[in-house]
């Protein structure tokens, strides 16, 4: 056999065996592939109960799991009392504010000592806010001060406790004839002060404080740093409180820009969730200032047990918080892009903020701390509609 023929020969043979070899290792990583997406649908059981056999396995449609868009829900076990803690509570006439006596608040003078802060003062070292509300308040009073040089900004009211807010609504109703107006001092225990989430900002030189002048920015822009005015003159006959222009709430980003650009209130705001958010039906979709998108739904609690299996994503930030009414708002950070430049106050951690993260080999599912898992139930990963 002449000798090139011959070299013609080993080669094909040596092309064909590295065919061979290639096929081999596609079919042999589609078979991996599809084998760890199943895998990744699992039923997730309960740190308490395995799932024992595979009837018990429920594997939602293929395509659905592989859509990049659609987001993995699994039910995680919450305490229901945390219906009563997080930056959406509602607090007024109705609803009553119950301390879980482990809020954490920080002093606002301390902090801005801290950080070397010149913009805004509070009257004393005593004035505290919950942590998360702080970051927000100090950015949205730097980028204000930024602009004016105004000095004389300063928290006249924060965090209070039921007994003070007691001795301010005393005082209160002995200074004042019932001459129909709506009040501007709340009963003890339903003052949203209580939650740590509210401030009233006033001015060190006449004491007084309007929204107006160089403070107008503050009214007009504080949504954008997650504050809400929280009595507005065109609300009062839901909140029942007289307009109060100086009462800032911390509720988070993309709730106060809802709540703002739709003008409505919390009440409205906290009752459009449970009507047309519901976590079965549609999710409010909201894009934030800075690019950041966010799905929010709200789930009932389980008001007779202990615990309720609220749906929450997987491996995707979310926050949690009550609504303290009947049930949780889930707020999902969907996409945390910020512009270029720009710096996102929402992305400051918070106590309510966690991310589930449920892995193949394990199918276990974790969540934020403060969260007790006592549920027996074997958990179920959904996908959302
Ligand atoms: N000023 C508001 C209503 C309060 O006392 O909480
Ligand atoms: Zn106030």
């Amino acid at each position: 056999m002449p000798k090139d023929v011959s070299k013609e020969k080993s080669i094909n043979k040596a092309k064909t065996t590295f065919e061979l070899v290639v096929c081999a290792v596609i079919i042999g990583t589609s078979v991996f592939l599809g084998k760890s997406c199943f895998d990744k649908v699992k039923v997730v059981p309960s740190t308490n109960q395995q799932a024992s056999t595979i009837e018990e396995i429920e594997i939602p449609d293929a395509s659905d799991v592989l859509d990049p868009n659609k987001i993995v829900f699994t039910p995680t076990p919450i305490n229901t009392r945390m219906k009563f803690s997080g930056n959406l509570v509602l607090v007024n006439n109705d609803y009553e504010y119950f301390s879980t006596g482990e809020e954490k608040l920080v002093s606002i003078m301390e902090k801005n000592d801290e950080a070397g802060r010149k913009s805004f003062i509070a009257v004393d070292y005593d004035y505290t806010i919950l942590e998360p509300a702080y970051e927000p308040l100090a950015k949205m009073v730097d980028d204000w001060y930024g602009i004016y040089g105004n000095d004389t900004l300063i928290v006249y009211g924060s965090h209070r406790t039921k007994e003070f807010q007691q001795q301010l609504y005393d005082q209160f109703t002995a200074n004042t004839s019932d001459d129909g107006e709506a009040p501007i001092v709340a009963r003890p225990g339903f003052s949203e002060h209580e939650t740590g989430l509210a401030i009233d900002f006033s001015e060190t030189v006449n004491y007084d404080y309007q929204g107006d002048g160089d403070f107008q920015w503050l009214n007009n822009n504080c949504h954008k740093y997650g504050f809400v005015i929280r009595y507005a003159e065109d609300k009062e006959a839901i909140t029942e409180y007289r307009k109060e222009p100086w009462h800032f709430r911390y509720v988070g980003i993309p709730h106060a820009k809802y709540m703002t650009e739709n003008n409505i209130c919390l009440e409205e705001y906290i009752e459009l969730l449970r009507n047309s958010y519901n976590y079965s039906g549609d999710h409010l979709k909201i894009e934030d200032e800075y690019g950041a998108a966010y799905e929010i739904y709200f789930y009932p609690s389980d008001d007779g047990s202990e615990v309720t299996n609220v749906p929450v994503p997987s491996g995707v930030r979310y926050d949690i918080s009550g609504n303290n009414v009947d049930g949780f708002i889930v707020t999902v950070h969907v996409d945390e892009k910020t512009e270029i430049g720009k710096e996102n106050p929402a992305l400051t951690t918070s106590p309510y903020s966690y991310t589930s993260t449920t892995t193949s080999e394990e199918s276990e599912t974790t969540s934020g701390e403060s969260t007790e898992t006592t549920s027996t139930e074997t958990t179920e990963t959904t996908v959302a509609e």
